[in-house]
């Protein structure tokens, strides 16, 4: 793709006209403006752009450049543009090169060639939308796990019963809970989301119930409890084994009978809802320990899902890791493309104690603390060989986590510093510099 935003004739100038669209063996797609460029962005991928502007409107052209990240653009500029700080801001976040006018036609094809070719290795890194069969469903993931995981999602989805989900902190519980909300034929309804560990317990009758008017001091009318206001959806109980014992008999009536007693109330309301629960915690550790009921945890464990903590899916991973990355690119760091070759190996590597949960915050906070055009291992706060870098601020340990980095990205690019350079985001000058800063032989 082409953009000449001034009309200076710079297809012209490098010859661009006399091929008509194809150029030195390019198909180009010439536009004159950001509008006709985001149009044609929308039909087509194209791996490469050069913008040519003079930079009026630098903001909105910023704010286009932002939004098409995916692309490798080539930035042509009049040489007293490219002074000014503005425009060398625009070159750092957004653009593989640039060139200044006039144009030479056969380094500006050679740089197109790289830029195609950098393109063309993101690709195949993995592809984050190959999943399309699923769009509906918000868990992502191409692995047999996941894929196990949906398929009970659909079978369970619109039986009646209630659904107990067990699964690690942070790998997905409640999302699998809302899948299954969503495709049953409840899904108009609502999903009413409860943390059983974070209600007081003075408060969780009257919370999970409601109450009536003067049921005690301070209930000055009727309350509707939240199981009453999931009438017609789904509730989810989530840390179910924190549930205070009284309520747990409470809850098994409810199950058994379809009604509900508001705190106070003489007679019973029947309430069609459909009860979900989850814990990180074995109930049946906490059955024999007395701290739950054994009659409510088989009444809940008619349906289980076991959702898989992430250590299992390690086949996700990269495809999570750049869902997360496309999600907040937006407010973001928008000179940051995406992960380094010894990131991934360092997301591979990592056991995930957090699992889904932890991978979005790393990845998070990688974007914030990224300093080149790739995300390095310390950024996400791991090491090259995968164990979080605790202390990634002391001195000695960033060294150590460089020349941890360092290391995995001259071996993955088989001592080719130009290459190990474009992957860890920093020039081939740095490179040479990190390199005899860490005492690494290239
Ligand atoms: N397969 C997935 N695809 C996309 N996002 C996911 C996936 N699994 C989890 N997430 C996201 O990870 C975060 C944690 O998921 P969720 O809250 O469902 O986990 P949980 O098991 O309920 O965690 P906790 O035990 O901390 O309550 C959420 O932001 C969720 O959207
Ligand atoms: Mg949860």
């Amino acid at each position: 793709m082409s953009i000449d935003l001034d009309g200076n004739g710079f297809l012209r100038e490098v010859g661009m006209q006399e091929f008509g669209v194809a150029w030195g063996g390019w198909q180009v797609c010439a536009v004159k403006s950001l509008t006709a460029a985001a149009r044609a962005l929308r039909t087509h991928a194209f791996p490469v752009g050069v913008l040519m502007s003079t930079l009026d409107g630098i903001e909105e052209i910023d704010s286009f450049l932002h939004q098409h990240w995916a692309t490798q653009w080539v930035g042509v500029f009049p040489p007293r543009v490219l002074q000014t700080t503005a425009c060398r801001r625009l070159v750092r976040d957004h653009c593989y090169d640039y060139h200044t006018l006039p144009v030479d036609a056969v380094r500006l094809q050679h740089t197109l060639g790289h830029a195609y070719g950098y393109a063309t290795l993101r690709d195949m890194a993995e592809s984050p939308l190959s999943e399309m069969e699923h769009a509906d469903m918000q868990l992502k993931g191409h692995g047999a796990a996941i894929g196990r995981l949906r398929e009970q999602i659909l079978k369970v989805a619109n039986a009646s019963a209630p659904v107990l989900i067990w699964g690690e902190s942070g790998s997905g519980k409640e999302l699998t809970a809302q899948a299954i909300h969503a495709h049953s034929i409840r899904a108009a309804g609502p999903f009413v989301p409860i943390n059983c560990g974070a209600i007081p317990a003075s408060l969780a009758q009257s919370e999970l119930f409601g109450h009536e008017k003067g049921a005690f001091t301070g209930a000055t009318r009727d309350k509707q409890g939240l199981i009453e206001s999931a009438a017609g959806g789904t509730v989810f109980l989530d840390e179910i084994g924190d549930l205070p014992l009284s309520l747990q008999t409470n809850l098994l009536r409810f199950l058994q009978e379809k009604t509900i007693y508001r705190v106070g109330a003489t007679h019973s309301t029947v309430v069609d809802v459909r009860v979900i629960a989850a814990s990180h915690v074995n109930l049946l550790h906490a059955v024999q320990q007395g701290s739950f009921r054994e009659d409510l945890y088989y009444r809940l464990n008619v349906l289980a899902l076991d959702v898989p903590p992430l250590r299992e899916r390690k086949e996700d991973l990269m495809l999570l890791a750049n869902h997360f990355f496309a999600t907040y690119i937006a407010e973001r760091a928008p000179r940051v493309k995406g992960f380094s070759s010894a990131a991934a190996q360092a997301i591979r590597e990592h056991a995930w104690p957090g699992n889904v949960r932890e991978l979005i915050n790393r990845v998070r906070r990688a974007m914030v603390m990224a300093e080149g055009k790739l995300i390095v291992p310390r950024d996400l706060g791991l090491t090259a060989s995968g164990k979080a870098g605790q202390s990634a601020a002391l001195g000695g340990s960033r060294l150590r986590a460089d020349r941890e980095a360092v290391q995995a990205s001259l071996a993955n690019a088989g001592s080719n510093i130009s290459q190990a350079a474009r992957d860890l985001g920093v020039s081939r000058m740095t490179l040479y510099r990190l390199m005899k800063k860490l005492d690494i032989e290239g």
